[in-house]
């Protein structure tokens, strides 16, 4: 297939090709309005289909006589299990547990929350709830209570549904009473908490709302899959912003399954019984598109890994994993590969397991640095794909479409833009910039299927954050450049997002928390350089005048106090406090010059700045705090 005329064509007549796309799925009630817009032109698809998308994960394999084939692998080397789950017996298990939440009096319409580990019950949990028409909000289980609180109450689930425990490297972590705490601070109230207790020694203390996952099953009765519209909400997923408040994506039903069909075998390059491996997390929406619905949908097996890419056991787990499993494509963020690199900068590993199964690597979630790239093709000469994408896509924007045409890869850059993304780089005033111009990443409407539909119950801020900027066009947060032969170099978030370890956080969110103590009288939050996780956030404060705590002490506070608010994977481990911080003459603090300062690079001083001598008392104050947390670290060794 010729990807340029497959991607004119998907612009060109959009209505037809996702009309061919939507005939590769099954439909209790085939669409007849295949692209209809709603009053911000904002494109609706296949609004009059209907489906189940649990239908299509499971039962329609069955039908077809697929039902023993391996749907599910569970590989948890923390736990030094491997189980193994066929079509079959995850149906049996997910209308079970769906038919637990109907007798629950959960209906199509109503919310749940999932809050767990990797195990195949989150899987399960999620088809159980898309059975029903209840729509799941997973939340991730590296969210402190606050953060699940937040989501509580503005998704309201009628039950959550968690796990007794999760297993961080070799730490247990107990979620039950990081559940309870969450329903304390939470002003909505769940009727139930459902637990499926793993049994790993974790205390799980008794609520009145409790009920066991198990016997919930051992008690209830298959239940049927449940159409539903094709813009019924399957999912809320929240992610971060450029405020406080995660933002709730709402995802629509008929148009991802069709895009995501569509992406297993077009982008992926997979055909149905081969093997495909997205080392993510359910609470990502990398676990949501390609775990659990795009893999099942397209019948392939999929994995749940409950591990990382080093020290469970070691730097050799991804390769086990993928020589056991003989996994055909794989997906993993570039700090993952960072991390394996580190550990074992030779490949020794590499070397040890039989890696032929492995067409294609996949890379995505934040910037994949050259140093990275490299590093693997030289030890795994395969191809090695970095796509671009967001939760509020929920399927790949940019790439390299290995199941269209295996286009030559330029190293830096995510590849092409994707069928149906009409994507354009535009300058500030809107207009189109020419190649190799860096400005904002912006798609015209209408996006094709599987886009979020908008923001849970709040589609002034959905239309403010994506469709005001540039009118006609959805805006994407993100800069980037395109070269003369159209390949897309993404830059970099161009608001207060950051990704750390391919985990996207908002530096807005943090600052509220900093600025919550009670000796900081103004702060700042900016994502610095990593050589691990990218990027990690590093605050800067401005006293209250007359404090006097010792600096190390403070620092201390604050990164607790973020690590309780958010949870671990904020990842805040530098506190920087300064006289004052350098503004604009009209006072917006300038985020971008401090980044430069701090990541000693090249940086244009704005003519706008206040006061230009400020430039080097952070230089100064940076270089003592450096110095002092030299001395601190060597103090503080055993
Ligand atoms: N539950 C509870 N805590 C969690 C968690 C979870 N699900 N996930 C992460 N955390 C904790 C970690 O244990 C760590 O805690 P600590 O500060 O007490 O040590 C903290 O959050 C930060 O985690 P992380 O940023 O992941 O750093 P790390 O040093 O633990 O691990 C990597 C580094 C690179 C191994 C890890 O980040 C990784 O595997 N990244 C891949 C990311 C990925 O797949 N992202 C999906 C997007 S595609
Ligand atoms: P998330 O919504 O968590 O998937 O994060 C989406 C953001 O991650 C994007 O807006 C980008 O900033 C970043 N991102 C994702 N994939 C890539 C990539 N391949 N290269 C650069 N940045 C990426």
């Amino acid at each position: 297939m010729n990807y340029n005329n497959l991607y004119e064509r998907s612009i060109r007549y959009p209505e037809a090709f996702w009309q061919e796309q939507s005939n590769e799925i099954a439909w209790y009630k085939k669409p007849t309005s295949i692209l209809s817009r709603d009053e911000n032109d904002y494109p609706l698809w296949f609004k009059d289909g209907e489906l189940n998308i649990c239908y299509l994960a499971l039962d329609k394999h069955i039908e077809d006589g697929f039902g023993d084939q391996i749907a599910v692998i569970y590989d948890s080397p923390v736990t030094q299990t491997i189980i193994k789950y066929s079509f079959l017996e995850v149906k049996t298990e997910v209308a079970k547990l769906a038919g637990g939440l109907k007798s629950l009096g959960l209906t199509k319409g109503d919310t749940a929350v999932i809050y767990m580990p990797m195990i195949p019950q989150s899987l399960f949990a999620m088809l159980a709830c898309a059975r029903i028409g209840v729509t799941h909000s997973v939340v991730f289980g590296g969210f402190a209570p606050h953060e699940l609180a937040i989501r509580i109450d503005d998704c309201k689930p009628k039950v959550v549904i968690t796990a007794s425990s999760g297993i961080e490297f070799d730490r247990l972590i107990t979620y039950k009473p990081l559940v309870d705490e969450a329903i304390e601070l939470a002003g909505h109230k769940p009727e139930k908490v459902i637990i499926f207790n793993r049994k790993l020694g974790a205390k799980v203390p008794f609520k009145p709302y409790d009920l066991d996952y198990i016997e919930l099953i051992y008690n209830s009765k298959e239940a049927n899959c449940v159409p539903v519209n094709a813009t019924h909400p399957l999912y809320i997923l929240y992610t971060s912003g450029t405020t406080g408040k995660p933002k709730g994506i709402v995802r629509d039903t008929g148009g991802y399954a069709t895009a995501l069909k569509f992406s297993m075998k077009n982008i992926y390059g997979l055909d149905p019984d081969e093997v495909f491996w997205a080392a993510s997390d359910v609470g990502w929406v990398v676990g949501h598109s390609f775990i659990v619905y795009g893999p099942l949908i397209n019948r392939n097996t999929t994995i749940i890994f409950e591990g990382k890419p080093i020290k469970t056991p070691d730097a050799s787990t991804f390769w086990r994993v993928i020589s056991e499993h003989k996994v055909n494509a794989m997906f993993t963020a570039p700090t993952a590969i960072r991390a394996i690199k580190k550990e074992d900068p030779e490949g020794e590993f590499i070397k040890k397991y039989d890696l032929s199964s492995l067409r294609t690597q996949f890379l995505a979630g934040e910037r994949c640095d050259l140093a990275t790239l490299e590093w693997y093709q030289k030890h795994i000469p395969i191809p090695a794909i970095d796509h671009w994408w967001q939760t509020e896509s929920g399927w790949p924007m940019i790439a390299v479409m290995m199941g269209v045409e295996s286009l030559p890869i330029q190293p830096g850059s995510t590849g092409k833009p994707v069928t149906g993304y009409d994507i354009q780089i535009f300058g500030e005033n809107g207009q189109e910039l020419a190649p190799n111009e860096e400005g904002y990443v912006v798609i015209k409407l209408p996006l094709p299927p599987g886009n979020m539909l908008g923001l849970w119950k709040d589609p002034a801020r959905f239309k403010a954050g994506y469709l005001t900027k540039f009118p006609g066009y959805y805006f994407s947060g993100d800069g980037g450049y395109k070269d003369e032969n159209g390949y897309v170099f993404i830059t970099g978030r161009v608001d207060d997002v950051i990704n750390v370890a391919g985990h996207r956080l908002s530096t807005a969110e943090m600052e509220e928390i900093v600025s919550s103590h009670p000796s900081v009288a103004e702060c700042t939050v900016v994502g610095i350089q990593d050589d691990l996780k990218g990027q990690v956030p590093m605050a800067m404060i401005v006293l209250i005048s007359g404090e006097s705590m010792e600096h190390f002490q403070l620092e201390h506070e604050i990164i607790q106090l973020v690590r309780e608010k958010i949870g671990a994977v904020a990842a805040l481990r530098n506190v920087l406090i300064v006289e004052r911080l350098p503004k604009t003459r009209s006072g917006k603090i300038l985020r971008k010059l401090l980044r430069g300062i701090i990541d000693k690079e090249d940086y244009q001083i704005p003519s706008t700045i206040d006061d230009v001598s400020i430039i080097d008392e952070i230089k100064n104050a940076l270089r003592i705090y450096f110095k002092d947390k030299r001395k601190e670290q060597k103090k503080t060794k055993p």
